[in-house]
């Protein structure tokens, strides 16, 4: 089901629980301030557990039914949560088995949230039943909108049933325990298991060597979560087969596979806290925003997603919680909906009085009033997007796709190799996707299982682990005349992260026309350098030495004991070409190399020589009417030539070729 919505949303987190006893007063003014802000939607019910099930058994909706019915007489949709990630007392109290244990096997007491064990069969009842009646009683309400099931899924527990439910599925992954064995390499320190049942989870009082076990226990934890999900959400689909479904992600969260969770949802969504400093690093963390946004982008299949929360003004959970300067709560919106977000959504709407949240930042501070720059900035933002109404459903249309992968992530955190516990595999992945949106580049972003088709450029730091067909996918996507462009690093091990018997980057040797024969690892103190197009480079931390069979050096290295040996390579493959970078450098080389890789593959930027800390996006809606967004995250004015008159999409009106940008601010234009 494709989620589509004429308007963009705008709104929060709502807990008007919180206020139960003031419900005459607070909730009707809670409704006027929302419409006074532009607010049109809403999420309900996220923590409510307590109130809609105060005893085991004993329901209470009539709060929520008014709470409902409020929403729906003032035009505002919700989006209705189901209740699990905070449980109540009663419920852990009743049922001990929801309790999550911990790794070194420490049974949790009661308290926090977002702890519960997924393997408990009182928790899946539980769950079920709650979501079951919240399915009945508001599948016809009005102002039901989506589903957001949940809060921030994480995992793991290490208790006997996730231990039973890892040993099934170690089962039904391996067949047999010899083959497992063999796929763990349990000739290695004597591990080799007789039964399943000999197999427990990582713990750091017991397993925390074998990458075969961790990476194993990992996929499983995934596995797990996913398959509660879909029990939870079994009965929204039943009961309201009409109304989409989605949980909001945590950015680069390591815990869960995304991508393969993304399948099960109808539009994906995630909570943006970016920690804004107000001087020139915002650069920076807003490259690192882009990063994020474009890979939940990616996990909703590259459909357009929702910014579920972000904070109206400062959060209360980090080292330092600064205030923000005037204008980032625009830029940071606005950020979103450039990469590709349908909604800009806040935690929370009021503050509450009390709980370690209450000094969190809110459209509603604690003051109870609309005079606070919170409310104005959050109007502000309320009255853009109503104006930006139109790109509510476009999508973008890149050309290039970067590689992300989760098992590659795991596999990498887990390997001996190198650097010692920090191969930078994300800092890799995100350099590569810094530079190209600083070239004026749109970039989508996969992970080793995703779809090619329509992408000239496939660009894959670091694909240490080649996953089941992924090799055989580039090959064919090489043959066709695709582009790829890979690093050191890549192709080390197979999915059971054994070492392949060739040499790497295999499976991709015929790709690539070269292999490697050793990789060094450089200290903070140790440089290698290498010449190319006339330029010098430097090259840092990872260097390989490789051979090339039928690639083309492009650049060797000038130095060190590897002078003269190949550390650029192009080979041409089929139809199509393939570029290795056998050395980790700095941005320079990366966006040199990168213009002109692109401009071979005839790729042009969306708007070429950008003044540093300017980024573009692009969305199109169906019929062809394209949005542009420019991004500026500095704190000075900026100006960029564009090739023709557009006009700014809010206002309509007019800009000539040259646009001028305010400090931290992004225009949203659209052909004339
Ligand atoms: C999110 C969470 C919200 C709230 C918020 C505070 O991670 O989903 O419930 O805690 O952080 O910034």
């Amino acid at each position: 089901m494709k989620f589509h919505y004429p308007e963009l949303l705008h709104g929060g987190d709502y807990n008007p629980e919180q206020w139960m006893e003031q419900k005459d007063t607070i909730w009707k003014q809670d409704m006027q301030y929302a419409r006074e802000a532009g607010i049109n939607t809403l999420s309900v019910g996220i923590f409510s557990w307590a109130y809609l099930e105060p005893e085991d058994g004993v329901y209470d909706f009539s709060w929520m039914d008014e709470v409902m019915d409020n929403l729906a007489a003032n035009g505002i949709k919700a989006v209705l949560a189901t209740p699990s990630a905070a449980r109540p007392p009663w419920l852990a109290r009743k049922y001990p088995s929801v309790l999550r244990v911990t790794p070194e096997r420490l049974t949790q007491l009661y308290g926090n949230r977002h702890n519960a064990c997924y393997s408990s069969p009182d928790y899946e009842r539980k769950v079920t039943e709650i979501n079951t009646r919240l399915a009945e009683r508001y599948k016809d309400h009005p102002a039901l909108l989506m589903w957001h099931v949940s809060n921030e899924y994480n995992n793991e527990c290490h208790c006997p049933r996730c231990q039973d439910r890892f040993r099934e599925w170690l089962r039904e992954r391996y067949g047999t325990i010899e083959n497992l064995n063999r796929c763990w390499w349990g000739g290695f320190w004597s591990h080799r298991y007789a039964s399943f049942e000999e197999i427990e989870s990582p713990s750091p009082i017991g397993e925390s060597c074998s990458n075969g076990l961790i990476q194993a226990w990992k996929r499983f934890s995934s596995d797990n979560l996913i398959r509660f999900f879909k029990t939870e959400i079994a009965p929204l689909r039943r009961l309201t087969p009409d109304v989409p479904v989605t949980t909001n992600l945590m950015y680069l969260f390591s815990g869960l596979d995304y991508f393969r969770l993304g399948r099960e949802l109808d539009i994906a969504s995630w909570d943006n806290y970016p920690t804004w400093k107000g001087d020139e690093r915002d650069v920076e963390t807003s490259r690192e925003v882009a990063f994020n946004h474009d890979i939940i982008r990616g996990v909703g299949g590259q459909k357009p997603f929702l910014l579920m929360e972000s904070s109206p003004s400062s959060v209360n959970w980090q080292p330092i919680n600064r205030l923000r300067k005037p204008g980032t709560l625009m830029y940071q919106s606005m950020q979103a909906i450039a990469h590709g977000s349908d909604s800009v959504q806040y935690f929370q709407f009021r503050a509450g009085r009390g709980g370690s949240e209450q000094f969190h930042g809110a459209v509603i501070e604690r003051t109870g009033t609309t005079n606070t720059r919170a409310f104005r900035e959050v109007s502000e933002v309320g009255a853009m997007l109503k104006h930006l109404k139109a790109v509510a459903g476009s999508e973008t249309r890149n050309r290039i796709a970067l590689v992300y992968d989760i098992d590659v992530r795991w596999a990498l955190d887990e390997a001996s190799l190198l650097h010692k516990n920090k191969q930078k595999y994300v800092e890799t992945v995100r350099s590569f996707h810094s530079v190209l949106s600083a070239m004026g580049y749109g970039v989508d972003i996969v992970d080793e299982t995703g779809d090619l088709s329509g992408y000239d450029v496939l660009i894959a730091p670091m694909a240490y682990e080649t996953r089941d067909g992924y090799g055989e996918k580039v090959q064919e996507f090489v043959k066709n005349g695709g582009v790829y462009v890979t690093t050191y690093v890549s192709g080390y091990v197979n999915e059971e992260l054994l070492t392949y018997m060739d040499a790497d980057p295999c499976p991709l040797n015929e790709v690539t026309g070269m292999h490697v024969d050793e990789c060094d690892a450089l200290d903070d103190r140790t440089f290698a350098h290498f010449h190319w197009n006339g330029k010098k480079y430097r090259v840092k931390e990872m260097a390989e030495l490789a051979t090339p069979t039928t690639a083309v050096p492009l650049a060797v290295y000038a130095d060190r004991f590897y002078a003269t040996k190949p550390c650029f390579t192009v080979n041409e493959y089929g139809k199509g070409r393939c570029y290795y970078i056998a050395v980790r450098t700095d941005a320079d080389f990366l966006r040199d190399s990168l213009t002109c890789i692109l401009g071979e593959a005839g790729l042009q930027p969306i708007l070429p020589r950008l003044p540093e800390g300017v980024s573009v996006t692009e969305r199109y809606q169906e019929d062809g009417t394209r949005f542009l967004f420019v991004h500026n995250a500095t704190h000075e004015k900026q100006h960029v030539s564009l090739p023709k008159a557009m006009k700014e999409a809010a206002s309509g009106k007019v800009v000539y070729e040259q646009l001028e940008l305010g400090e931290l601010s992004i225009a949203v234009l659209t052909d004339e």
